[in-house]
């Protein structure tokens, strides 16, 4: 076990599978730099041979890994099963100067569970226990889980919490709700609450998190050591800096903001040499949850998904 690096109270920028790629995270990292930390999507340990180091590079991002100072804040997250070469891919994370690592154990995908991996070890926990050993075992730096409350149900949620910690993990979030549960209803903070209770690792606590209001609340219910945000990071990347600074929210303002975080990435991509309409494609990607509160969002947001160049685009935020 090491010491868990982060202070009290750290936001977490969330890993997102097909967002949170190395140009998102070099967009993110420099403009909203006042995230504690952010975590990369997650890299699949191979079963049939383990991956060269050069591909273990690549999934963090040459430019980051290069880069001391992202990479003091950056977390890297693999998903593995019992079949995978998750001891030699560790310890080739760990003589890479990997720092900080997470593994999945929230995942609900089919495929993945079938393969016995993601929120699936959360219903075997003598697999669950023979993976954490390994890691654990040829991993000496920070070592996290992220898990949901249960796999079918939250029946197993303290055995899991006690596993962990037995096992010396540094940290675990808590997405709360079970694999089943998908994304319905609200997560429930109780969860994270009574894992705080019962366990003496920092719980970071995780799941409909929206707002600067709802972050102040959460971390007086729950108690928990730092929270990390998913969606609401999509919807306002900046969300790190409104909390940390105070500053209000303007409609104004979040235009303004938009109009900057999409520029910088359409920078991001001109410096990778992606072609014009894949450029224009991925910052329609970005419009997901960020014109969700604002009023005529929806005809804004269509606009953009429209528009057959990024200045039109960026007319569109002008004119609205
Ligand atoms: C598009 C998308 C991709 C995700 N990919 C990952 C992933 O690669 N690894 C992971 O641990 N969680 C992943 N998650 C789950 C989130 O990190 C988070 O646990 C979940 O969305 C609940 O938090 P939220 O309410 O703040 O969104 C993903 C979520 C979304 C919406």
């Amino acid at each position: 076990m090491s010491e868990f690096p982060l202070a009290p109270k750290s936001l977490m920028f969330a890993p997102m599978e097909g967002i949170t790629d190395e140009h998102y995270r070099n967009v993110v990292m420099k403009l909203y730099p006042e995230w504690d930390s952010y975590t990369c999507d997650f890299l699949r340990v191979p079963n049939p041979s383990p991956y060269p180091k050069k591909h273990l590079i690549k999934h963090i991002g040459q430019s980051i890994y290069e880069n001391q100072k992202l990479m003091a804040k950056s977390i890297y997250q693999i998903l593995t099963s019992p079949h995978a070469y998750t001891e030699k891919t560790v310890s080739d994370l760990s003589e890479l100067g990997i720092k900080f690592l997470d593994l999945n154990l929230g995942c609900p995908s089919k495929t993945v569970c079938r393969h016995e991996g993601g929120s699936f070890l959360l219903s075997e926990l003598d697999k669950l226990k023979g993976i954490i050993k390994i890691i654990r075992k040829h991993f000496p730096d920070t070592f996290t889980c992220k898990i949901r409350v249960g796999y079918r149900d939250d029946s197993l949620f303290l055995d899991i919490l006690k596993l962990l910690e037995d096992e010396g993990v540094d940290a675990i979030t808590i997405h709360a709700r079970t694999r089943d549960e998908l994304y319905k209803g609200v997560a429930k903070w109780d969860y994270v609450k009574t894992a705080v209770e019962h366990t003496t690792v920092p719980i970071i606590g995780n799941g409909d998190i929206w707002t600067p209001e709802d972050i102040d609340k959460y971390f007086e219910y729950t108690g928990c050591h730092s929270i990390m945000l998913a969606r609401s990071a999509l919807k306002t990347p900046w969300l790190a800096r409104l909390y940390k600074n105070k500053e209000v929210e303007t409609t104004e303002l979040r235009i303004k903001e938009i109009k900057k975080y999409f520029e910088h990435f359409y920078s991001e991509t001109e410096k990778q040499d992606f072609p014009e309409a894949s450029r224009i494609k991925r910052i329609k990607s970005l419009c997901r949850y960020l014109f969700d509160d604002i009023e005529e969002g929806a005809a804004l947001r269509k606009k953009i998904l429209l528009a057959k160049s990024f200045e039109e685009q960026i007319s569109a935020l002008e004119n609205y």
